[in-house]
């Protein structure tokens, strides 16, 4: 019988929280841009389940337009102890408005603000012009709502492919390949 990778997944955060992992929830998030070049950096993963692996980012950012012109992404967790690694791979949707106004509605006033003020890796003249803006941005939106911008959201990564990689001594590490068919997901054990 196969084991559900996602259920496995959900067991491993655990594990990595357990371990007392720095930012357990931190993945690298490699996508491709019109020149095919691949581009990696690291964002959180706010929520997993059977749907996928969803992040929230500027959508007008680099990665934004990466996923706009090639909707796939990887995804990679490392957490050490315990040693293990996740590689997940598959299409990319953003989410619903709803869910995307939920999530932004949950952070930290300062979070939402600086949500709004980041032209995310624009070039910027040096920090004092993010704390005027930032300064502005809150004269505007003094505490209360502060609306989620639309350049603003999350994608979900739907998974095709994932990998669970387990240390073992003598670099005999185990690797689980799993690939998914409609709705069911099919195990291959691989060579380290
Ligand atoms: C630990 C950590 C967590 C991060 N989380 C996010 C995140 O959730 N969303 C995000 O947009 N950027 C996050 N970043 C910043 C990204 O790595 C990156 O610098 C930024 O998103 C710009 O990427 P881009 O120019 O490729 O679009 C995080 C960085 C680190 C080191």
């Amino acid at each position: 019988m196969t084991t559900d990778p996602l259920h496995l997944f959900q067991t491993w955060l655990a594990d990595a929280k357990r371990h007392g992992v720095h930012e357990p929830t931190a993945m690298a998030l490699a996508t491709v841009d019109r020149d095919n070049h691949p581009a990696v950096r690291i964002v959180l993963l706010k929520h997993a389940d059977e749907k996928g692996f969803v992040f929230y980012t500027n959508t007008d950012s680099p990665k934004g337009e990466d996923l706009r012109h090639c909707p796939h992404a990887s995804l990679c967790f490392y957490w050490n102890p315990p040693g293990r690694q996740v590689r997940v791979s598959g299409r990319v949707e953003t989410v619903t408005n709803e869910e995307a106004d939920a999530y932004f509605n949950s952070r930290p006033y300062l979070s939402r603000i600086g949500a709004r003020t980041s032209r995310q890796s624009q070039p910027l003249s040096g920090y004092a012009e993010l704390e005027r803006a930032v300064a502005a941005e809150m004269l505007r939106h003094p505490r209360g709502r502060v609306p989620r911008p639309d350049n603003w959201s999350g994608y979900r990564v739907i998974p095709d492919t994932i990998e669970l990689w387990q240390e073992r001594p003598f670099r005999l590490h185990e690797r689980l390949h799993y690939t998914r068919n409609g709705n069911r997901w099919s195990e291959q054990a691989l060579y380290p």
